[in-house]
């Protein structure tokens, strides 16, 4: 075995389903008849003994506790090395509020979104003589954990909402999203939970990868709104949605990519019901939704 990633949470900020809303998939999944899904996390390993994590989300206690692989092996010892940050969105840093008493990790991020955690006197929890604080940045490769050689990447993305000002730009290409590129024994890894658009640059960096874990947060970009859920179109979030001629099953038909699955998705995306329409197409297009719990191994 050379790779494995588990999906701690396959759902975007919220979770499926979000404390206040009463949609269709929220309704169901709060009477079971549909799989809850928590928030936003992948653990990786090349060898099932050093873990990292990618994004810390508010469920990290709860993905910890479910995840076998992550337990303490002794009194303090954990099989988590490193934690690492593609956004300063909350519902990726505000796990690492969860992760303070004095535990050792090291926690990888861009200057910009290291700055964003600095800025948040809150994170001082994690304390320095425990928690290493490593920047990284982008396109130059690092050891993420053993066997795991990781290179940063900037995706199409916004600032986190609550840095928002009156005006934002919601592709922008920085430190602020970024892309995870993981190789090991040969075998080429994607994580990208935040993506506005598939370019040119993002397009041939994937081709001929081997796993793809990709932005799933909107079936399609008025879903909020139809639904009367919100005000706010995907690509005003920094999402590209699944459907459409601008949606990723369309932007991925012609790539080759070994295994393409979707994370990140928001509790009213309609792929998240087992039986939908929406979900067998997106299956029909070569993807896999992910699923909290979802184990891979290359
Ligand atoms: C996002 O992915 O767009 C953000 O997590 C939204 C949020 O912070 O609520
Ligand atoms: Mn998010
Ligand atoms: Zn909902």
């Amino acid at each position: 075995m050379t790779f494995r990633a588990q999906v701690l949470g396959a759902a975007a900020g919220g979770g499926l389903p979000q404390w206040n809303c009463g949609c269709q998939n929220c309704v169901l999944a709060r009477s079971g008849k549909i799989p809850g899904q928590s928030q936003s996390s992948l653990a990786v390993s090349s060898n099932g003994v050093d873990w990292a994590i990618l994004n810390a989300s508010p469920d990290i206690r709860y993905q910890l506790a479910r995840t076998v692989d992550l337990h303490p092996t002794g009194l303090r010892d954990l099989p988590l090395r490193s934690v690492l940050v593609t956004n300063g969105d909350i519902d990726h840093v505000a796990g690492l509020l969860t992760l303070r008493e004095m535990q050792s990790f090291t926690l990888f991020a861009t200057a910009s979104i290291h700055k964003t955690i600095a800025d948040n006197s809150i994170f001082n929890a994690l304390n320095p003589a425990a928690v290493d604080r490593k920047t990284v940045a982008l396109e130059k490769p690092f050891l993420l954990t053993t066997g795991l050689t990781a290179t940063l990447f900037a995706v199409p993305g916004k600032v986190p909402l609550y840095l928002e000002g009156d005006a934002v730009q919601t592709d922008l290409l920085g430190e602020q999203t970024v892309g995870v590129a993981i190789e090991t024994a040969g075998l080429r890894v994607f994580y990208i939970p935040g993506c506005a658009r598939l370019d040119d640059d993002l397009r041939s960096r994937l081709e001929g990868s081997d796993l793809l874990f990709f932005d799933g947060t909107l079936w399609s970009d008025d879903e909020l709104i139809r639904n009367g859920l919100g005000q706010k179109t995907g690509q005003r979030m920094g999402h590209m949605s699944m459907s459409g001629p601008d949606g990723s099953l369309q932007a991925f038909a012609d790539l080759r990519v070994g295994k393409k699955i979707f994370v990140h998705m928001n509790n009213s995306n309609p792929v998240l019901r087992p039986n939908s329409a929406e979900k067998i197409e997106a299956e029909r297009c070569g993807w896999v939704v992910g699923q909290d719990g979802m184990e891979i191994s290359l």
